[in-house]
């Protein structure tokens, strides 16, 4: 394992989130009393790291195993969605959490243990929705990192439950999560949203991707929703909102309700039928 890091001003702390949304293996560390911070982001390869130096600055050095446990302990708090859900990054003991599902989802080389404000939010919204449908629905979840979104589904009552990502290392963590979770009945799968297509229409899709990842790729989006079916969109910083929003309707959805969570909009929409 390899680190990559580089001291940087707090005023900076809000241009290092958005350059690294996305990237489970990024860590922001408050320093020098929060006055300054510290970016850091682990790689398993040397020349990985390497490029992030050529683009950024910053040092790179190797790192002792032990360390990479340890920047990754998980939160001992869980989260609570609405009272129906908790996702704890920490096993919990049979009776934990009475009339509540819980999922647990450790920290590991894929983005989605939940207390991110996009991952947070798609899981409020799921749970709101889920409510509202009686069928088994079927679920998409596009750019599923963790599985923690498509999971939730599932436990929510989704029927079909396909989750994919074009990150290799995605897959494998949220498969090893649906073990872990003893859930059955969900398609994890490496892929590529724009390469991926299917006929099939799904009831409900989440896209938690950036926003520019979002613009190009909600044509595509668009035929994978069924009529009238609902879509979850997150990872969309404020500035980036009127862009989304603009290429949601072109690409014949109707626009439902957004949340804003510090710098992040998540919206649901409605595909026209
Ligand atoms: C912000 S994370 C969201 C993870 C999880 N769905 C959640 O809400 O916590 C975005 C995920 O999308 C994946 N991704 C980004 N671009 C993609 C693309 N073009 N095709 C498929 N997956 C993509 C990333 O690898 C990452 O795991």
């Amino acid at each position: 394992m390899w680190v990559w890091s580089k001291l940087s001003a707090i005023q900076w702390l809000d241009a290092w989130e958005e350059r690294l949304y996305g990237n489970p293996n990024s860590v922001i560390s408050e320093i020098k009393g929060g006055k300054s911070i510290r970016v850091e982001v682990y790689c398993e390869q040397e020349e990985e790291a390497g490029k992030i130096r050529e683009q950024f600055g910053g040092s790179v050095r190797e790192l002792k195993s032990r360390n990479w446990v340890a920047m990754s302990a998980p939160k001992s708090e869980p989260l609570l969605i609405r009272d129906r859900l908790v996702i704890s990054q920490v096993p919990v003991k049979d009776g934990d959490h009475e009339g509540k599902d819980v999922l647990v989802v450790p920290p590991e080389m894929a983005f989605g243990t939940g207390d991110h404000a996009t991952t947070s939010t798609c899981l409020r919204y799921l749970v709101d929705h889920a409510a509202e449908l009686d069928e088994r629905w079927s679920f998409l979840d596009i750019g599923t990192g963790s599985g923690v979104l498509a999971m939730a589904a599932k436990i929510l009552g989704a029927g079909e439950v396909e989750g994919y990502d074009f990150d290799g290392k995605a897959v494998e963590v949220a498969l090893r999560n649906l073990e872990r979770n003893r859930i059955e009945g969900i398609t994890f799968y490496e892929a590529d949203v724009f390469e991926w297509d299917t006929d099939q229409e799904f009831e409900v899709v989440v896209a938690n991707l950036f926003s520019s990842v979002l613009v190009e790729a909600l044509p595509r989006i668009s035929k994978w929703v069924s009529a009238g079916g609902r879509l979850i969109l997150s990872g969309i910083l404020k500035e980036q909102w009127e862009e989304v929003s603009v290429a949601a309707a072109g690409a014949g959805f109707e626009f439902l309700e957004q949340k804003k969570v510090g710098k992040w909009v998540s919206a649901m929409f409605d595909r026209k039928k």
